[in-house]
């Protein structure tokens, strides 16, 4: 297993975000800023796991997107007066103990050097700069929930009754929650951060190809999450976007399941929802297909339903389109195919009204996928759905599950027992159309049937 196997598919390693890009952004959300203003931006504490051990460490996505800082105690602290702002982090000091334990720290010195910030101090010093800087502004741009020191001091410098407050009106009147305005900017990706996630779906579309290629009957969900998680990391990814969802048999019929501990069987569909961080940025692909290498003629018939409705939705994901509409038509093919196979015995449009397709197609078409899984960005702001831009990437994940170990599903033909399918791909919003991101993995029966144990 050499990575040089993979370079052809997996295309070229793409440039990390430059320093440039960062200041543009930080430009861009300073300039909607009100003068005489301060930004403050916090990573959440890292969390202990047990004892003397962290769960594994990843900041807050909206500090990551304006200076790509990815270790914990970190603020961005920026002011703007006069519509100029300086941009100040706070940053874990040097510290050789530490490091020789835990690992190296840029600290202050190397913040200073490499990063998109025009001074940087040590975390500890906090508390003084900012209540000092606090006194100087009218309006704090502040998220709280991430540090409470900062909280309660952003607090504290609003609430004061003192003489300088009385006297000269001195320190800041009002907080405002800036993520609105971030998550708009994180709407929209670069072309550097398309980039990042084109190459974050091709690592997790490799990785969902060998589960597909090294599976037989017997092997456990937790080794199909062994085989794709592994790759993640031998691709280049640090880490998963979300935890794996590996199911087999009645599993697939679980949206969110977890658990990964059955044996597949001969005749199941395993569904696996799994994706790579990159860089930060994630992928979303879900791709369900038979343990034994072949559809059955029932698994079949849902499967290429369901495909069919998510090329349907796909072809909506254009620019000008409103992203309801990819949902209207999965929805719309969905209810159709099921009226045609006798699982609905109702007509298409009384199923999409009365609650019938719900019964087996429960949640949305997709979402916004960027530094998060479920990225930001307001879905229908004033209340109409967003149109599709070009740079957005949203998901396109319809659905059916038929888990015949639900009690409102008692009445269900045996033959669609414990069928579940899911199909999600990674769709760009461009001028040129749809682009899937993740159009590397497989998705049509006859190459998912022809890849599926091959190298057993
Ligand atoms: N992987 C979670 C989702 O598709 O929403
Ligand atoms: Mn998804
Ligand atoms: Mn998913």
């Amino acid at each position: 297993m050499a990575f040089q196997t993979y370079a052809n598919q997996i295309g070229e390693t793409p440039e990390p975000i430059h320093v440039s890009e960062y200041r543009q952004r930080q430009e861009k959300l300073y300039s909607q800023l009100d003068d005489n203003s301060a930004l403050i931006l916090c990573s959440p504490k890292e969390k202990i796991r047990s004892n003397d051990v962290h769960f594994p460490y990843r900041t807050n996505s909206d500090l990551l997107y304006l200076t790509g800082w990815k270790d914990p105690d970190c603020v961005l602290l920026a002011i703007k007066k006069d519509n100029v702002w300086t941009t100040t982090l706070f940053v874990q000091e040097s510290n050789i103990e530490l490091e020789i334990w835990e690992g190296r720290r840029p600290g202050v010195e190397g913040a200073k050097k490499n990063w998109a910030i025009d001074e940087a101090y040590p975390s500890e010093s906090i508390s003084k700069i900012l209540s000092e800087r606090l006194k100087s502004v009218s309006i704090v741009y502040h998220c709280v929930g991430f540090n409470i020191k900062v909280d309660n001091l952003v607090e504290n410098s609003i609430n004061s009754r003192n003489r300088a407050r009385q006297q000269i009106g001195e320190g800041p009147t009002q907080r405002i929650d800036p993520s609105l305005l971030i998550s708009e900017m994180r709407l929209i990706k670069s072309d550097a951060e398309i980039n990042l996630m084109r190459y974050s779906a091709n690592i997790s579309s490799i990785a969902h190809i060998e589960a597909m290629k090294n599976c037989f009957t017997g092997i456990g969900e937790w080794q199909i999450q062994a085989i794709i998680e592994g790759y993640f990391k031998f691709l280049g990814a640090k880490n998963w976007a979300y935890p794996s969802i590996v199911g087999c048999g009645e599993n697939a019929t679980i949206l969110h399941y977890h658990e990964n501990n059955k044996i597949c069987n001969d005749g199941e569909i395993i569904l696996i929802d799994a994706g790579s961080e990159y860089e930060g940025y994630a992928a979303d692909i879900t791709r369900s297909w038979p343990i034994s290498g072949k559809f059955s003629d029932s698994q079949m018939k849902i499967y290429n339903l369901v495909l069919r409705s998510q090329r349907a939705a796909i072809q909506k994901c254009v620019v000008g389109n409103q992203y309801i509409e990819a949902h209207i038509a999965a929805s719309k093919v969905l209810a159709e195919g099921l009226v045609e196979l006798g699982i609905i015995h109702c007509s298409a449009e009384e199923a999409l009204e009365n609650g019938e397709l719900k019964k087996y197609f429960m949640h949305g078409t997709g979402h916004w996928l960027g530094l998060d899984v479920h990225d930001v960005g307001i879905y229908k702001p004033n209340g109409e759905p967003r149109v599709f831009e070009p740079g957005m990437v949203i998901t396109i994940e319809p659905g059916l599950y038929f888990g015949d170990w639900r009690s409102d599903l008692t009445d269900l033909d045996p033959k669609w027992a414990g069928i579940g399918i899911r199909i999600e791909d990674d769709i760009l919003i461009t001028e040129n159309g749809p682009e899937v991101l993740s159009s590397l993995c497989p998705k049509d029966i006859h190459e998912l049937e022809s890849l599926i144990g091959q190298s057993n």
